[in-house]
Protein backbone atom coordinates (compact mmCIF):
# COMPACT_ATOMS: atom_id res chain seq x y z
CA UNK A 1 0.00 0.00 0.00
CA UNK A 2 1.48 3.42 -0.76
CA UNK A 3 0.00 6.99 -1.39
CA UNK A 4 -0.92 9.20 1.15
CA UNK A 5 -1.92 7.84 4.68
CA UNK A 6 1.02 4.76 4.09
CA UNK A 7 1.48 2.44 7.28
CA UNK A 8 -0.75 4.70 9.53
CA UNK A 9 -3.53 4.38 7.12
CA UNK A 10 -2.80 0.93 7.08
CA UNK A 11 -2.79 0.19 11.03
CA UNK A 12 -6.05 1.76 10.80
CA UNK A 13 -7.03 -1.39 8.33
CA UNK A 14 -8.37 -3.43 10.90
CA UNK A 15 -10.55 -1.29 12.75
CA UNK A 16 -12.44 -0.13 9.45
CA UNK A 17 -13.10 -3.72 8.17
CA UNK A 18 -14.08 -5.03 11.36
CA UNK A 19 -11.72 -7.12 13.10
CA UNK A 20 -11.55 -10.76 12.31
CA UNK A 21 -13.61 -13.11 14.39
CA UNK A 22 -15.79 -10.32 15.48
CA UNK A 23 -19.50 -10.09 14.42
CA UNK A 24 -19.74 -6.80 12.03
CA UNK A 25 -21.91 -4.29 13.25
CA UNK A 26 -24.94 -5.12 11.25
CA UNK A 27 -26.29 -1.72 8.64
CA UNK A 28 -29.53 -0.09 9.99
CA UNK A 29 -31.98 0.73 7.01
CA UNK A 30 -33.57 3.81 6.37
CA UNK A 31 -37.55 4.05 5.60
CA UNK A 32 -36.51 4.74 1.84
CA UNK A 33 -36.59 2.78 -0.86
CA UNK A 34 -32.82 3.92 -2.02
CA UNK A 35 -31.62 2.24 1.37
CA UNK A 36 -34.24 -1.31 1.63
CA UNK A 37 -33.73 -1.80 -1.78
CA UNK A 38 -29.27 -2.06 -1.13
CA UNK A 39 -30.35 -4.65 1.24
CA UNK A 40 -29.17 -7.96 0.24
CA UNK A 41 -31.73 -11.10 -0.11
CA UNK A 42 -30.46 -13.38 2.44
CA UNK A 43 -28.42 -16.02 0.62
CA UNK A 44 -31.11 -19.20 0.85
CA UNK A 45 -34.05 -17.46 -1.35
CA UNK A 46 -32.22 -17.88 -4.00
CA UNK A 47 -30.49 -21.11 -3.38
CA UNK A 48 -33.93 -22.51 -2.55
CA UNK A 49 -35.42 -22.30 -6.56
CA UNK A 50 -38.63 -23.73 -5.77
CA UNK A 51 -41.65 -23.08 -3.27
CA UNK A 52 -45.44 -23.81 -3.23
CA UNK A 53 -47.81 -21.49 -2.82
CA UNK A 54 -51.47 -21.68 -0.83
CA UNK A 55 -54.50 -19.91 -1.37
CA UNK A 56 -57.01 -20.80 1.39
CA UNK A 57 -59.47 -18.62 2.48
CA UNK A 58 -63.40 -18.09 2.72
CA UNK A 59 -63.37 -18.51 -1.03
CA UNK A 60 -62.59 -21.92 -0.59
CA UNK A 61 -65.81 -21.95 0.68
CA UNK A 62 -68.18 -21.76 -2.54
CA UNK A 63 -64.67 -22.95 -4.50
CA UNK A 64 -66.38 -21.37 -7.79
CA UNK A 65 -64.86 -19.81 -10.54
CA UNK A 66 -62.03 -18.13 -8.79
CA UNK A 67 -60.72 -17.00 -5.27
CA UNK A 68 -62.25 -13.11 -6.57
CA UNK A 69 -65.80 -14.67 -5.66
CA UNK A 70 -67.02 -12.24 -3.38
CA UNK A 71 -65.62 -9.00 -6.31
CA UNK A 72 -67.16 -10.54 -9.03
CA UNK A 73 -69.96 -11.93 -7.55
CA UNK A 74 -70.75 -8.59 -5.81
CA UNK A 75 -69.38 -5.75 -6.82
CA UNK A 76 -68.94 -6.93 -10.83
CA UNK A 77 -72.24 -8.56 -10.83
CA UNK A 78 -70.68 -11.12 -13.29
CA UNK A 79 -73.63 -13.55 -14.38
CA UNK A 80 -72.37 -16.92 -13.40
CA UNK A 81 -71.24 -15.61 -9.98
CA UNK A 82 -74.44 -14.30 -9.23
CA UNK A 83 -76.44 -17.05 -10.94
CA UNK A 84 -74.66 -19.47 -8.88
CA UNK A 85 -75.72 -17.84 -5.82
CA UNK A 86 -79.16 -17.63 -6.80
CA UNK A 87 -79.02 -21.01 -7.76
CA UNK A 88 -77.60 -22.45 -4.72
CA UNK A 89 -77.75 -20.19 -1.57
CA UNK A 90 -81.08 -18.60 0.34
CA UNK A 91 -82.12 -15.37 -0.80
CA UNK A 92 -79.90 -13.06 1.36
CA UNK A 93 -76.83 -15.22 1.93
CA UNK A 94 -74.02 -13.08 2.10
CA UNK A 95 -70.32 -13.72 1.73
CA UNK A 96 -69.71 -13.07 5.39
CA UNK A 97 -72.33 -16.09 5.77
CA UNK A 98 -69.65 -18.21 4.23
CA UNK A 99 -67.18 -18.39 7.46
CA UNK A 100 -69.35 -20.89 9.40
CA UNK A 101 -69.41 -22.36 5.95
CA UNK A 102 -65.34 -22.92 6.51
CA UNK A 103 -65.29 -25.85 8.16
CA UNK A 104 -61.45 -27.26 7.87
CA UNK A 105 -62.43 -30.86 9.39
CA UNK A 106 -59.80 -32.71 7.15
CA UNK A 107 -57.40 -30.14 7.87
CA UNK A 108 -54.14 -31.88 9.01
CA UNK A 109 -51.16 -30.09 9.38
CA UNK A 110 -48.41 -32.30 9.53
CA UNK A 111 -50.09 -34.19 6.10
CA UNK A 112 -49.93 -30.68 4.21
CA UNK A 113 -46.13 -30.76 5.70
CA UNK A 114 -45.66 -33.90 4.61
CA UNK A 115 -47.00 -33.23 1.37
CA UNK A 116 -45.03 -29.94 0.90
CA UNK A 117 -41.47 -31.96 1.50
CA UNK A 118 -42.54 -34.58 -0.68
CA UNK A 119 -42.56 -31.85 -3.18
CA UNK A 120 -39.15 -30.82 -3.18
CA UNK A 121 -39.96 -27.32 -2.15
CA UNK A 122 -37.88 -25.24 0.00
CA UNK A 123 -40.54 -22.84 1.47
CA UNK A 124 -44.14 -22.08 1.29
CA UNK A 125 -46.10 -19.23 1.28
CA UNK A 126 -49.90 -19.19 2.98
CA UNK A 127 -52.38 -16.76 2.47
CA UNK A 128 -52.59 -14.75 6.10
CA UNK A 129 -55.09 -12.88 4.45
CA UNK A 130 -56.38 -12.69 1.26
CA UNK A 131 -58.57 -9.04 -0.06
CA UNK A 132 -61.48 -10.40 1.59
CA UNK A 133 -59.64 -9.68 4.64
CA UNK A 134 -60.94 -12.66 6.56
CA UNK A 135 -57.33 -13.91 8.68
CA UNK A 136 -56.29 -17.25 8.69
CA UNK A 137 -54.82 -16.34 12.51
CA UNK A 138 -56.56 -15.04 15.36
CA UNK A 139 -55.77 -11.44 14.75
CA UNK A 140 -56.69 -8.72 17.64
CA UNK A 141 -57.00 -6.21 14.24
CA UNK A 142 -60.30 -8.44 12.63
CA UNK A 143 -62.68 -7.99 14.86
CA UNK A 144 -64.05 -11.84 14.68
CA UNK A 145 -63.12 -11.99 11.22
CA UNK A 146 -60.72 -14.84 11.58
CA UNK A 147 -60.43 -18.38 11.82
CA UNK A 148 -60.38 -18.90 15.27
CA UNK A 149 -63.85 -16.94 16.47
CA UNK A 150 -65.41 -18.18 13.10
CA UNK A 151 -65.64 -21.38 11.09
CA UNK A 152 -62.75 -23.89 12.34
CA UNK A 153 -62.27 -22.13 15.42
CA UNK A 154 -58.51 -22.84 15.14
CA UNK A 155 -55.28 -20.84 14.38
CA UNK A 156 -54.64 -22.05 10.71
CA UNK A 157 -51.41 -20.34 10.70
CA UNK A 158 -49.55 -21.39 13.79
CA UNK A 159 -50.78 -25.02 13.05
CA UNK A 160 -49.40 -24.86 9.64
CA UNK A 161 -46.28 -23.54 10.96
CA UNK A 162 -45.51 -25.86 14.15
CA UNK A 163 -45.99 -28.53 11.37
CA UNK A 164 -43.66 -27.04 8.95
CA UNK A 165 -41.10 -26.13 11.32
CA UNK A 166 -41.42 -29.36 13.06
CA UNK A 167 -41.31 -31.69 10.20
CA UNK A 168 -39.20 -30.39 7.55
CA UNK A 169 -36.68 -28.03 6.48
CA UNK A 170 -38.59 -25.78 4.34
CA UNK A 171 -39.05 -21.62 4.92
CA UNK A 172 -42.12 -20.62 6.33
CA UNK A 173 -43.66 -17.69 4.33
CA UNK A 174 -46.61 -15.53 4.91
CA UNK A 175 -49.13 -13.79 2.17
CA UNK A 176 -50.70 -11.13 3.25
CA UNK A 177 -52.59 -8.61 1.22
CA UNK A 178 -52.50 -5.00 2.38
CA UNK A 179 -56.13 -3.83 1.31
CA UNK A 180 -59.21 -5.50 1.60
CA UNK A 181 -62.14 -5.07 -0.71
CA UNK A 182 -65.04 -3.92 1.05
CA UNK A 183 -63.76 -2.82 4.39
CA UNK A 184 -65.19 0.60 5.46
CA UNK A 185 -62.05 2.48 6.53
CA UNK A 186 -60.19 1.27 3.05
CA UNK A 187 -62.70 2.78 1.06
CA UNK A 188 -63.15 5.89 3.12
CA UNK A 189 -59.80 6.48 2.61
CA UNK A 190 -59.76 5.73 -0.96
CA UNK A 191 -62.84 8.09 -1.27
CA UNK A 192 -60.03 10.72 0.16
CA UNK A 193 -57.69 9.54 -2.68
CA UNK A 194 -55.79 8.41 0.02
CA UNK A 195 -55.15 11.76 2.03
CA UNK A 196 -56.15 10.03 5.02
CA UNK A 197 -54.70 6.32 6.33
CA UNK A 198 -57.09 5.22 8.43
CA UNK A 199 -56.89 1.82 7.50
CA UNK A 200 -53.29 1.20 7.33
CA UNK A 201 -52.62 2.68 10.81
CA UNK A 202 -55.49 0.24 12.71
CA UNK A 203 -55.42 -2.38 10.22
CA UNK A 204 -52.61 -3.59 7.68
CA UNK A 205 -50.19 -2.41 9.74
CA UNK A 206 -50.95 -3.48 13.15
CA UNK A 207 -51.65 -7.38 11.07
CA UNK A 208 -48.27 -6.93 9.52
CA UNK A 209 -46.36 -6.24 12.62
CA UNK A 210 -48.55 -9.15 14.96
CA UNK A 211 -47.99 -11.79 12.01
CA UNK A 212 -44.13 -11.30 11.80
CA UNK A 213 -43.59 -10.97 15.84
CA UNK A 214 -46.23 -13.84 16.31
CA UNK A 215 -45.31 -16.59 13.23
CA UNK A 216 -41.81 -15.32 12.23
CA UNK A 217 -42.10 -15.99 8.83
CA UNK A 218 -39.00 -15.93 6.66
CA UNK A 219 -41.12 -14.18 3.55
CA UNK A 220 -43.36 -11.54 3.65
CA UNK A 221 -45.25 -11.56 0.27
CA UNK A 222 -47.58 -8.71 0.42
CA UNK A 223 -50.18 -8.28 -2.20
CA UNK A 224 -53.43 -5.97 -3.14
CA UNK A 225 -52.11 -2.63 -2.75
CA UNK A 226 -55.53 -1.38 -4.08
CA UNK A 227 -54.05 1.32 -6.06
CA UNK A 228 -52.86 3.44 -3.60
CA UNK A 229 -48.91 4.18 -3.09
CA UNK A 230 -46.65 3.11 -0.57
CA UNK A 231 -46.80 5.87 1.13
CA UNK A 232 -50.28 5.33 2.04
CA UNK A 233 -49.32 1.88 3.21
CA UNK A 234 -45.86 3.09 5.07
CA UNK A 235 -44.41 0.74 3.56
CA UNK A 236 -41.02 1.44 4.26
CA UNK A 237 -41.75 2.21 7.35
CA UNK A 238 -42.80 -1.22 7.84
CA UNK A 239 -39.79 -2.51 5.68
CA UNK A 240 -37.16 -0.31 7.83
CA UNK A 241 -38.37 -2.15 11.23
CA UNK A 242 -38.79 -5.82 9.73
CA UNK A 243 -35.03 -5.74 8.71
CA UNK A 244 -33.71 -3.75 11.35
CA UNK A 245 -35.64 -4.40 14.81
CA UNK A 246 -37.77 -7.67 13.66
CA UNK A 247 -37.02 -11.29 15.41
CA UNK A 248 -36.57 -12.42 11.42
CA UNK A 249 -34.07 -9.36 10.15
CA UNK A 250 -31.22 -11.82 9.10
CA UNK A 251 -33.18 -14.45 7.18
CA UNK A 252 -36.52 -12.62 5.69
CA UNK A 253 -36.72 -11.72 2.21
CA UNK A 254 -39.73 -9.59 0.87
CA UNK A 255 -41.35 -9.51 -2.48
CA UNK A 256 -42.07 -6.88 -4.24
CA UNK A 257 -46.16 -5.53 -4.02
CA UNK A 258 -45.46 -2.52 -1.75
CA UNK A 259 -48.10 0.15 -3.60
CA UNK A 260 -48.51 1.80 -6.58
CA UNK A 261 -45.37 1.39 -8.72
CA UNK A 262 -43.26 -0.73 -6.24
CA UNK A 263 -44.06 -3.98 -8.19
CA UNK A 264 -40.90 -4.93 -10.40
CA UNK A 265 -39.05 -1.71 -9.03
CA UNK A 266 -39.00 -2.22 -5.22
CA UNK A 267 -38.63 -4.28 -2.08
CA UNK A 268 -36.92 -7.35 -2.28
CA UNK A 269 -37.44 -10.30 -4.93
CA UNK A 270 -39.43 -9.18 -8.09
CA UNK A 271 -42.54 -11.03 -9.17
CA UNK A 272 -43.77 -8.64 -11.72
CA UNK A 273 -46.99 -9.76 -12.70
CA UNK A 274 -48.72 -13.06 -11.96
CA UNK A 275 -47.31 -16.10 -14.08
CA UNK A 276 -44.24 -14.26 -14.94
CA UNK A 277 -41.83 -16.07 -16.59
CA UNK A 278 -39.98 -13.61 -18.83
CA UNK A 279 -37.47 -16.40 -20.65
CA UNK A 280 -34.34 -14.33 -20.30
CA UNK A 281 -32.00 -13.50 -17.35
CA UNK A 282 -33.13 -10.58 -15.13
CA UNK A 283 -30.48 -8.49 -13.16
CA UNK A 284 -32.41 -8.60 -10.34
CA UNK A 285 -33.37 -11.66 -8.43
CA UNK A 286 -37.38 -12.92 -9.42
CA UNK A 287 -39.66 -14.98 -8.73
CA UNK A 288 -42.66 -16.72 -11.35
CA UNK A 289 -45.45 -17.16 -9.02
CA UNK A 290 -47.56 -19.53 -11.29
CA UNK A 291 -50.65 -21.57 -10.61
CA UNK A 292 -51.30 -26.13 -11.25
CA UNK A 293 -55.12 -24.76 -11.64
CA UNK A 294 -54.54 -22.42 -14.72
CA UNK A 295 -57.49 -19.95 -13.80
CA UNK A 296 -57.56 -19.79 -10.53
CA UNK A 297 -55.30 -19.48 -7.31
CA UNK A 298 -58.47 -20.36 -4.58
CA UNK A 299 -60.04 -24.01 -5.17
CA UNK A 300 -62.71 -24.51 -7.85
CA UNK A 301 -65.06 -27.50 -7.63
CA UNK A 302 -66.07 -26.41 -11.38
CA UNK A 303 -62.41 -27.16 -12.67
CA UNK A 304 -62.36 -30.05 -15.40
CA UNK A 305 -58.57 -31.98 -15.65
CA UNK A 306 -57.98 -30.29 -18.39
CA UNK A 307 -57.65 -27.36 -16.35
CA UNK A 308 -54.33 -28.24 -14.55
CA UNK A 309 -50.89 -28.14 -15.76
CA UNK A 310 -49.63 -31.99 -16.65
CA UNK A 311 -46.68 -32.40 -14.99
CA UNK A 312 -44.59 -31.94 -18.31
CA UNK A 313 -45.74 -28.12 -18.03
CA UNK A 314 -44.78 -27.75 -14.61
CA UNK A 315 -41.34 -29.54 -15.05
CA UNK A 316 -40.66 -26.47 -18.19
CA UNK A 317 -41.85 -24.22 -16.26
CA UNK A 318 -39.32 -25.15 -12.94
CA UNK A 319 -36.53 -25.53 -15.95
CA UNK A 320 -37.30 -21.81 -17.54
CA UNK A 321 -37.62 -20.04 -14.70
CA UNK A 322 -34.21 -21.11 -12.83
CA UNK A 323 -32.08 -20.97 -15.53
CA UNK A 324 -33.33 -17.41 -16.02
CA UNK A 325 -32.63 -16.69 -12.60
CA UNK A 326 -35.89 -16.93 -11.15
CA UNK A 327 -37.52 -18.72 -8.43
CA UNK A 328 -40.67 -20.91 -9.21
CA UNK A 329 -43.90 -20.57 -6.72
CA UNK A 330 -46.33 -23.15 -7.47
CA UNK A 331 -49.86 -22.71 -6.27
CA UNK A 332 -52.42 -24.77 -4.63
CA UNK A 333 -55.96 -24.25 -3.12
CA UNK A 334 -56.93 -26.84 -0.80
CA UNK A 335 -60.72 -27.05 0.03
CA UNK A 336 -62.62 -25.67 2.18
CA UNK A 337 -62.49 -28.74 4.76
CA UNK A 338 -58.73 -28.83 4.82
CA UNK A 339 -57.47 -30.81 2.26
CA UNK A 340 -55.07 -30.75 -0.34
CA UNK A 341 -57.25 -32.07 -3.45
CA UNK A 342 -55.48 -35.46 -4.38
CA UNK A 343 -54.60 -33.89 -7.95
CA UNK A 344 -52.75 -31.41 -6.34
CA UNK A 345 -50.94 -33.82 -4.27
CA UNK A 346 -50.18 -35.88 -7.30
CA UNK A 347 -48.68 -32.82 -8.62
CA UNK A 348 -46.32 -31.89 -6.02
CA UNK A 349 -45.18 -35.37 -5.41
CA UNK A 350 -44.73 -35.50 -9.27
CA UNK A 351 -42.16 -32.69 -9.18
CA UNK A 352 -40.44 -33.95 -5.82
CA UNK A 353 -39.51 -37.08 -7.64
CA UNK A 354 -38.47 -35.55 -10.33
CA UNK A 355 -36.12 -32.71 -8.36
CA UNK A 356 -35.23 -36.45 -6.59
CA UNK A 357 -33.20 -37.31 -9.73
CA UNK A 358 -32.68 -33.46 -10.84
CA UNK A 359 -32.02 -31.44 -8.10
CA UNK A 360 -28.41 -30.81 -8.62
CA UNK A 361 -29.67 -28.97 -11.72
CA UNK A 362 -31.86 -26.73 -9.86
CA UNK A 363 -31.01 -26.39 -5.68
CA UNK A 364 -28.25 -23.77 -5.22
CA UNK A 365 -27.53 -23.16 -8.69
CA UNK A 366 -26.73 -19.83 -10.68
CA UNK A 367 -27.89 -18.82 -14.39
CA UNK A 368 -25.11 -20.03 -16.98
CA UNK A 369 -23.70 -17.49 -19.78
CA UNK A 370 -26.41 -19.26 -21.57
CA UNK A 371 -29.93 -19.90 -20.74
CA UNK A 372 -31.65 -22.42 -23.38
CA UNK A 373 -29.42 -23.95 -25.99
CA UNK A 374 -29.30 -21.79 -29.37
CA UNK A 375 -30.10 -25.46 -31.70
CA UNK A 376 -32.22 -27.72 -29.93
CA UNK A 377 -35.31 -26.00 -28.42
CA UNK A 378 -36.54 -26.44 -25.29
CA UNK A 379 -32.90 -26.66 -23.42
CA UNK A 380 -32.54 -25.02 -20.33
CA UNK A 381 -29.02 -24.20 -18.74
CA UNK A 382 -27.71 -23.85 -15.17
CA UNK A 383 -24.26 -23.62 -13.10
CA UNK A 384 -23.05 -25.17 -9.93
CA UNK A 385 -21.07 -23.03 -8.37
CA UNK A 386 -19.37 -25.90 -6.40
CA UNK A 387 -18.42 -28.15 -8.70
CA UNK A 388 -17.86 -26.00 -11.97
CA UNK A 389 -20.58 -28.28 -13.26
CA UNK A 390 -23.01 -27.28 -16.37
CA UNK A 391 -26.43 -28.68 -15.97
CA UNK A 392 -28.77 -29.14 -19.29
CA UNK A 393 -31.72 -29.49 -19.00
CA UNK A 394 -33.77 -30.86 -22.35
CA UNK A 395 -37.44 -31.24 -22.52
CA UNK A 396 -37.62 -33.80 -25.33
CA UNK A 397 -35.81 -37.12 -25.62
CA UNK A 398 -34.68 -36.81 -29.52
CA UNK A 399 -36.04 -40.07 -31.38
CA UNK A 400 -32.28 -40.61 -32.81
CA UNK A 401 -30.71 -40.00 -29.38
CA UNK A 402 -28.39 -37.77 -30.62
CA UNK A 403 -28.76 -34.43 -28.68
CA UNK A 404 -26.95 -31.34 -30.17
CA UNK A 405 -26.08 -28.87 -27.74
CA UNK A 406 -25.24 -25.29 -29.69
CA UNK A 407 -24.16 -23.76 -26.52
CA UNK A 408 -21.32 -25.99 -24.59
CA UNK A 409 -17.59 -25.50 -25.69
CA UNK A 410 -16.15 -28.96 -24.52
CA UNK A 411 -12.67 -30.09 -24.40
CA UNK A 412 -11.40 -33.53 -25.50
CA UNK A 413 -10.32 -35.52 -22.74
CA UNK A 414 -11.13 -32.75 -20.15
CA UNK A 415 -15.04 -32.74 -20.67
CA UNK A 416 -17.27 -35.46 -19.10
CA UNK A 417 -21.18 -35.93 -19.65
CA UNK A 418 -23.46 -37.97 -17.60
CA UNK A 419 -26.75 -37.98 -17.46
CA UNK A 420 -28.83 -37.36 -13.99
CA UNK A 421 -29.98 -40.75 -12.33
CA UNK A 422 -27.89 -43.00 -15.08
CA UNK A 423 -24.30 -44.27 -13.94
CA UNK A 424 -22.37 -44.42 -17.07
CA UNK A 425 -20.18 -41.22 -19.05
CA UNK A 426 -21.64 -40.76 -21.96
CA UNK A 427 -20.11 -40.28 -25.27
CA UNK A 428 -20.05 -37.14 -27.49
CA UNK A 429 -17.92 -35.39 -30.16
CA UNK A 430 -17.24 -31.79 -29.92
CA UNK A 431 -18.22 -28.97 -32.50
CA UNK A 432 -15.59 -26.39 -31.28
CA UNK A 433 -17.23 -23.20 -31.65
CA UNK A 434 -20.41 -24.87 -32.90
CA UNK A 435 -20.99 -26.84 -29.51
CA UNK A 436 -21.14 -30.44 -29.00
CA UNK A 437 -22.89 -33.56 -29.87
CA UNK A 438 -24.08 -35.88 -27.28
CA UNK A 439 -25.08 -39.72 -27.79
CA UNK A 440 -28.00 -40.84 -25.39
CA UNK A 441 -28.03 -44.04 -23.77
CA UNK A 442 -30.71 -46.39 -25.69
CA UNK A 443 -33.15 -46.76 -22.63
CA UNK A 444 -36.27 -48.49 -22.36
CA UNK A 445 -39.45 -46.41 -20.42
CA UNK A 446 -38.95 -48.39 -17.53
CA UNK A 447 -34.96 -47.59 -17.67
CA UNK A 448 -35.49 -43.99 -17.28
CA UNK A 449 -33.88 -42.15 -14.84
CA UNK A 450 -37.26 -39.69 -15.10
CA UNK A 451 -40.19 -39.06 -17.27
CA UNK A 452 -40.80 -35.06 -18.20
CA UNK A 453 -37.16 -33.99 -18.57
CA UNK A 454 -34.02 -35.24 -18.28
CA UNK A 455 -30.16 -33.19 -17.04
CA UNK A 456 -27.40 -33.89 -18.80
CA UNK A 457 -24.08 -32.70 -16.14
CA UNK A 458 -20.96 -31.24 -18.10
CA UNK A 459 -18.03 -30.61 -16.78
CA UNK A 460 -14.90 -28.21 -17.63
CA UNK A 461 -17.04 -26.88 -20.72
CA UNK A 462 -17.08 -22.93 -21.38
C1 LIG B 1 -43.11 -32.71 16.36
O1 LIG B 1 -42.88 -33.95 15.71
C2 LIG B 1 -42.67 -35.05 16.60
C3 LIG B 1 -42.28 -36.28 15.76
O2 LIG B 1 -42.98 -36.33 14.53
C4 LIG B 1 -43.92 -35.27 17.43
O3 LIG B 1 -43.72 -36.31 18.32
C5 LIG B 1 -44.23 -33.97 18.19
O4 LIG B 1 -45.43 -34.11 18.90
C6 LIG B 1 -44.34 -32.80 17.25
N1 LIG B 1 -44.51 -31.56 17.98
C7 LIG B 1 -45.44 -30.69 17.68
C8 LIG B 1 -45.47 -29.45 18.48
O5 LIG B 1 -46.26 -30.88 16.80
C1 LIG C 1 -55.10 14.91 -1.56
O1 LIG C 1 -53.84 15.56 -1.52
C2 LIG C 1 -53.42 16.06 -2.75
C3 LIG C 1 -52.03 16.63 -2.62
O2 LIG C 1 -51.36 16.09 -1.52
C4 LIG C 1 -54.40 17.12 -3.23
O3 LIG C 1 -53.99 17.59 -4.50
C5 LIG C 1 -55.77 16.53 -3.31
O4 LIG C 1 -56.73 17.53 -3.62
C6 LIG C 1 -56.17 15.87 -2.01
N1 LIG C 1 -57.42 15.17 -2.21
C7 LIG C 1 -58.39 15.19 -1.34
C8 LIG C 1 -59.62 14.39 -1.72
O5 LIG C 1 -58.33 15.77 -0.29
C1 LIG D 1 -44.31 4.47 9.43
O1 LIG D 1 -43.62 3.41 10.08
C2 LIG D 1 -42.57 3.82 10.90
C3 LIG D 1 -41.86 2.57 11.41
O2 LIG D 1 -42.72 1.74 12.08
C4 LIG D 1 -43.08 4.69 12.01
O3 LIG D 1 -42.02 5.13 12.82
C5 LIG D 1 -43.80 5.89 11.41
O4 LIG D 1 -44.40 6.65 12.41
C6 LIG D 1 -44.87 5.43 10.44
N1 LIG D 1 -45.42 6.59 9.75
C7 LIG D 1 -46.70 6.78 9.61
C8 LIG D 1 -47.10 8.02 8.85
O5 LIG D 1 -47.52 6.03 10.08
C1 LIG E 1 -34.80 -19.51 -26.09
O1 LIG E 1 -35.84 -18.99 -25.26
C2 LIG E 1 -36.48 -17.85 -25.77
C3 LIG E 1 -37.46 -17.37 -24.72
O2 LIG E 1 -38.37 -18.39 -24.36
C4 LIG E 1 -37.16 -18.17 -27.09
O3 LIG E 1 -37.73 -17.00 -27.64
C5 LIG E 1 -36.14 -18.74 -28.05
O4 LIG E 1 -36.78 -19.13 -29.23
C6 LIG E 1 -35.42 -19.91 -27.43
N1 LIG E 1 -34.41 -20.43 -28.34
C7 LIG E 1 -34.49 -21.63 -28.89
C8 LIG E 1 -33.41 -22.01 -29.84
O5 LIG E 1 -35.41 -22.39 -28.64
Amino acid sequence: MSGPGGLGALGLLPLLLGLPGLPQARPRYEPTWGSLDARPLPAWFDEAKFGVFIHWGLFSVPSFGSEWFWWYWQKEKREPYVKFMNTNYPPGFSYEDFGSLFTAEFFDPNQWADILKASGAKYVVLTSKHHEGFTLWGSKYSWNWNAVDVGPKRDLVAELATSVRNRTDLHFGLYHSLFEWFNPLFLEDATNAFNTSKFPTSKSLPELYEIVTKYQPEIIWSDGDGNAPDTYWNSTGFLAWLYNDSPVRDTVVTNDRWGAGSICAHGGFYTCSDRYNPGHLLPHKWENCMTIDRSSWGYRRDAQLRDYLPIEDLVKQLAETVSCGGNLLMNIGPTHDGRIAVVFEERLRQVGSWLKVNGEAIYGTKPWRAQNDTVTPGVWYTFSPKEGKVSAIFLNWPVSGILELGEPRAKLGETQVTLAGYGELLKWVALGEKGMVIALPQLTPQQMPCQWGWTLQLTDVH
